[in-house]
């Protein structure tokens, strides 16, 4: 087998905690089977700029713990193009890569699949708060996006119940509830709103909602609205002025996005970059790194992005009763 000895790697999209340490992970395990890493700036924006520097280790050092990513990222509106991917297929060629490592979401991965049809090896590792690639049980970046959701739902609680309020936060998740449905939970939060619902009437409900626990002497709620349902200043002033309850929104955005990353996002992201070049050294090709059943595992590219995973409604369900 022909020696495999040079990666690209960058991170594309919406940046997500974690991908540092997986950066770090794909560097190191690199250096120990002498595999050079050249890193690419601003996603598939920097490659087809040729905007690339070689990491070394010691380029890693002190990153584990930060959030963001020390590559920067971008959303390529040239990636987008079959133009651009002819581009970036070619710079590939031209910068000798044995393969591209890309860390992102759904449209990074599908970067790579377009590059991976024009002949460029691509190894992926999920990265998205969003947990929205169906492929994949973990995505880098989601549990320190619960987490700082969570505790933007403990201080609104402080003071919400003080002031016996309705409290709206609205989470991240594009077209997905999976951090609105997590933080529901772990917020004790009386509803969620979730996109998958696909509940029309879910404004009603939630002001039954409202209603029927003020009629059981709760004085105050906490109600986790998606992204992808929206509206939520809309139906704080809705529920105020049905029922009467002083109502406020708050609305996280991009406060998810950032933040050292959790014990649990820096531990995936280790065994993800370590697990990526393991296989490319051993000729994997066009692969996309996911954990399922609780452990690391690899599939191809195309077969990756078919997969579709139900709505979690076993543990929808079980908010609905836990918030009763
Ligand atoms: O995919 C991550 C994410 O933060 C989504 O939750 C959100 O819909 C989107 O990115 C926001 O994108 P941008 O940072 O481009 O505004």
């Amino acid at each position: 087998m022909k020696k495999l000895k040079k990666i690209g790697l960058l991170t594309s999209g919406g940046d997500a905690p974690g991908m540092n340490a997986a950066i770090r992970a794909i560097v190191r395990t690199a250096k120990h089977h002498d595999v050079r890493v050249t890193g690419i700036m601003r996603g598939f924006d920097g490659l087809l700029q040729g905007d690339i520097r070689e990491l070394s280790s010691g380029d890693v050092s002190d990153i584990i713990h930060r959030g963001g990513t020390m590559l920067r990222t971008a959303r390529s509106a040239e990636m987008m193009t079959r133009e651009g991917q002819e581009k970036a297929a070619n710079i590939c060629n031209i910068l000798n890569l044995d393969a591209l490592v890309i860390i992102g979401g759904n449209g990074s991965i599908a970067g790579g699949m377009s590059l991976s049809r024009l002949g460029v090896n691509v190894i992926c590792l999920p990265g998205t708060i969003d947990l929205d690639l169906d492929c994949s049980e973990y995505t880098i970046g989601f549990d320190t996006a619960v987490n700082t959701g969570m505790d933007a739902i403990n201080k609104l609680k402080d003071t919400s119940s003080s002031h016996q309020r309705c409290s709206i936060i609205e989470v991240m998740g594009r077209h997905k509830g999976y951090i609105a449905l997590w933080c529901g939970v772990v917020g004790g939060a009386e509803e969620v709103i979730v996109p998958e619902d696909k509940d029309t009437t879910c404004h009603n409900r939630v002001i039954e909602q409202i209603l029927s626990n003020r009629s059981t002497g709760k004085t105050h709620n906490m109600i986790v609205v998606a992204e992808g349902i929206g509206d939520s200043v809309a139906l704080a002033e809705r529920i105020e002025s049905v029922t009467g309850i002083s109502t406020r929104a708050t609305i996280l955005g991009h406060l998810q996005r950032g933040g050292n990353p959790t014990a649990l996002d820096r531990m995936w992201a280790s065994i993800m970059g370590h697990e990526a070049v393991e296989i490319f050294t051993q000729g994997a090709r066009n692969r996309v790194i996911v954990a399922k059943d609780g452990n690391c595992a690899h599939l191809d590219i195309e077969e990756a992005l078919n997969i579709t995973r139900p709505y979690d409604e076993k543990h929808y369900k079980m908010m609905k009763i836990l918030a009763l």
